[in-house]
């Protein structure tokens, strides 16, 4: 009995991580819907507006949008930039030498992050709402599950300007334990969680985009096996009804 006490709470171990992502950080719930699909086309806005410029998605194709309801003549017309084809690949126009001489390190390419960054959506949810003033820091900005951010503050103009309570413990190390908005943005807070939000169900799309189509297909599944049982259940009844 001990020991398959032990052998489950070591099997559920996993799940405990979930609650607390990023190194203990508490993340806020993005409570994305990935069925929306006015969000997906949103957040691709808003990607291919303020983040593709520096990131690339290079494993998604500009085309995939019309999964969320789009039509290739609207992707061509309002979500791609340059040269690109409708066929192509998300790629950036930032090259890697260029990244590495602006930021001292490389753009991470976002296709997968939803999927790789403990707590996914929710992560890249408080993410982008948790830059604050630093002046320490080469772009002005830190953040709070990212420390030492590399990245500027690119929806600044939308959220405004956040400053830091940082409370020291007693190994000397600094806490964040709470933020406050000193400079308004053109959004309220409202409208920029709307924004964090839409963001982080265009990637969580992105990084997975057959999820839906798995629940989808899971749904059926369950169904199928359910009505089997029933029949499984009848043929044992008819099969034994003469055995006594
Ligand atoms: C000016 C260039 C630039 C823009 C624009 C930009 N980023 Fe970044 N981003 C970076 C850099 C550089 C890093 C790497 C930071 C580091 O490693 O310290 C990064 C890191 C990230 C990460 C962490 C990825 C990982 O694997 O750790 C996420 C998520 C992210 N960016 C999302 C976004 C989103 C969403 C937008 C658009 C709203 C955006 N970025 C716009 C430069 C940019």
């Amino acid at each position: 009995m001990k020991k398959l006490i032990a052998i489950l709470s070591l099997a559920l171990l996993p799940l405990t991580g979930f609650s607390s992502g990023g190194g203990g950080v508490h993340l806020e719930s993005a409570d994305i819907d990935l069925t929306d699909e006015a969000a997906l086309q949103r957040g691709a806005k808003y990607f291919v507006n303020y983040c593709q410029g520096c990131h690339s998605m290079k494993y998604f194709r500009y085309e995939n949008m019309q999964d969320f309801g789009l039509t290739k003549g609207q992707i061509e017309q309002n979500l791609i930039f340059g040269d690109h084809k409708v066929g192509e690949l998300m790629t950036t126009g930032m090259s890697a030498l260029d990244a590495e001489a602006w930021f001292a390190t490389a753009v991470p390419d976002l296709t997968l992050t939803a999927r790789l960054k403990h707590g996914g959506a929710d992560w890249i949810y408080t993410y982008l709402k948790s830059f604050y003033v630093d002046e320490s820091r080469p772009f002005g900005v830190n953040n709070v599950v990212f420390p030492n951010v590399g990245m500027p503050h690119v929806l600044m103009e939308l959220q405004g300007v956040q400053e830091a309570t940082i409370e020291t413990d007693e190994h000397g190390n600094n806490h964040v334990t709470g933020l406050k908005l000193v400079k308004p943005g053109r959004m309220s807070a409202e409208e920029y969680d709307g924004v964090a939000r839409d963001l982080a169900t265009f990637m969580a799309h992105v990084a997975e985009p057959m999820k839906l189509e798995r629940q989808r297909l899971g749904i059926w599944v369950m169904l199928f096996l359910l009505v089997f049982f029933v029949v499984s259940i009848l043929l044992k009844k008819e099969f034994w009804k003469d055995v006594h």
